[in-house]
């Protein structure tokens, strides 16, 4: 690896290493944490957070269709998504980090029907319900995950689609084993959980999943477990039409 890109990943493990602040509100907390690696975000998730083209691919996004992606942070799915984002009928991409959003936002110009929207992803709703919810490895890092789900479920048109990429405990690891995985990511704010999935499915029929581990920087022989789960909107949900 070039000098130059060693050290600029040098200074991400820095931020890594001291962790997320332990005090202020959930978003001052993310924009401390986020804005000094704001630029060098993408170069090193790239290695660090697999499964997102997968995800995309899995979803099959057509033209036409609404889309909301929660937790959306640089943008960086619209790489992954192509010139097909600007065919969507609208494409909301949601976060609640202004120094990522500004990224989302340079990402997103030119692009007819996104809309970069800095907001809580718990609580934020879009104008009429969406054929797709999308979210990659944001679930472990929004402390109220359960109202996250129910939110993406409210969203959702029956028959709508969800895709969530996210690391987890795997039932299959040891207790060793996630509970250091546990700690290791709490000490960034992402939350690792064995209940993520389980409840994923209670609430969505499932469409597909598969359960995978994906090498992590500067860690060799490491390899931290995440699964790709796409679901659908049951036709009749009584928690999401509250
Ligand atoms: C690990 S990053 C993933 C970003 C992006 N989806 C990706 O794959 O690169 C998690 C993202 O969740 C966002 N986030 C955390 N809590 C949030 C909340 N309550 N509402 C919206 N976004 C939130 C963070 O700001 C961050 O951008």
């Amino acid at each position: 690896m070039p000098v130059a890109d060693f050290a600029a990943d040098a200074r991400i493990l820095w931020r890594l290493l001291r962790g997320q602040p332990a005090s202020g509100s959930h978003a001052e907390r993310l924009q401390a944490f986020y804005a000094p690696q704001a630029d060098r975000y993408d170069a090193f998730r790239a290695r660090l957070l697999h499964g997102r083209q997968d995800l995309i691919d899995c979803l099959d996004l057509q033209p036409g269709a609404r889309v909301v992606e929660l937790g959306c942070g640089t943008g960086s799915s619209l790489q992954r998504i192509g010139e097909k984002a600007g065919q969507f009928a609208s494409f909301d991409m949601v976060d609640l980090c202004p120094a990522l959003l500004a990224v989302a936002r340079e990402r997103a110009a030119g692009y007819q029907p996104i809309r970069v929207i800095e907001a809580d992803a718990t609580t934020w709703r879009p104008d009429r319900p969406v054929d797709c919810v999308f979210m990659s490895y944001a679930l472990t890092m929004i402390p109220d995950w359960l109202r996250l789900i129910a939110n993406a479920e409210a969203m959702l048109a029956p028959g709508g689609r969800i895709g969530v990429v996210d690391f987890h405990l795997p039932p299959s690891g040891s207790r060793l084993g996630n509970a250091l995985w546990r700690k290791w990511f709490g000490h960034d704010g992402v939350h690792l959980s064995s209940q993520h999935l389980p409840q994923l499915r209670r609430v969505f029929a499932e469409i597909s999943c598969c359960e995978q581990r994906a090498p992590v920087p500067y860690l060799p022989g490491v390899r931290a477990p995440y699964y790709l789960f796409v679901g659908e909107r049951r036709q009749a949900s009584r928690a999401a039409d509250a």
